[in-house]
């Protein structure tokens, strides 16, 4: 998967590109990382990229000319692909809407700066706004990583062990149930007996009603989407007596 991300810092992506998952899935050349500083695209010898609020007001808006040369340059190289704007306004990010994402093999992330973009950069450039949840950050640089690490997860062959894609955290709406690695026992903690008796249906169930009520118990709101069938109905009312 390609992204394409327009922003004014892109030295804040170095780190986060040259470690851990996204430097082995960039090395294997399962995504591609380019980024291209929005200031390159601004006109005039000092390249502003940014001014003062029609109407008035406080901060600076970022303009619409850069971006928009911007995009015709990547369109011209590349083609067209779906533009997303970061925004603190936009349709809050989740783990469906990154499944859903992910089916493009390419994305062209769009950072705002300052008090965020022209207008005018909503209404013609983008295709879809997204946000990474209810707080304002500086900069779009953050919530451009997080889509791309999210998304960067299911390319598949970035993660060694695809069936952990399945039973991880919102990826049936549901939260993953409690895991434990050796020693058995530590400090007399100890690790539940049915994860030590190698039967595997039974710790199949076990986890399976440990992911309901964690789910239950943390994030109640998510079993009302989730699809659960009448098996899991029956435990999860059972749940609920236990308190
Ligand atoms: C300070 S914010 C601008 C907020 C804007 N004045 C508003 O009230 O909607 C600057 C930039 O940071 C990015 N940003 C901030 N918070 C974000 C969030 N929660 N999700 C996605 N992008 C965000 C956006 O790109 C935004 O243009």
């Amino acid at each position: 998967m390609i992204f394409d991300i327009l922003t004014l810092f892109p030295d804040m992506f170095q780190s986060p590109l040259d470690s851990s998952l996204l430097k082995k899935a960039r090395e294997k050349g399962l995504i591609e990382v380019r980024l291209h500083n929005i200031r390159d695209y601004a006109r005039g010898r000092h390249k502003v990229t940014d001014d003062y609020p029609y109407g008035g007001g406080a901060g600076m808006v970022m303009k619409v000319e850069p971006f928009a040369e911007a995009l015709d340059a990547i369109i011209r190289e590349r083609g067209r692909a779906p533009v997303v704007l970061l925004t603190p306004q936009g349709e809050p990010f989740s783990q469906r809407l990154a499944t859903e994402l992910a089916v493009h093999p390419r994305l062209v992330l769009v950072c705002g700066h300052y008090e965020g973009v022209d207008e005018r950069v909503r209404e013609h450039l983008i295709d879809r706004e997204i946000s990474i949840g209810d707080y304002v950050l500086t900069g779009g640089e953050l919530p451009a990583l997080v889509i791309v690490v999210a998304l960067s997860r299911l390319v598949p062959g970035v993660l060694g062990n695809v069936a952990s894609i399945s039973s991880e955290s919102h990826a049936e709406d549901l939260l993953e149930g409690p895991q434990y690695t050796r020693p058995d026992e530590y400090r007399g903690w100890k690790v539940p007996d049915v994860l030590l008796t190698g039967n595997h249906r039974n710790i199949e169930d076990w986890r399976h009603r440990e992911s309901l009520r964690r789910t239950l118990r943390k994030r109640p709101d998510l079993l009302e989407k989730a699809a659960l069938s009448e098996e899991d109905r029956k435990i999860v009312e059972a749940l609920k007596k236990e308190g």
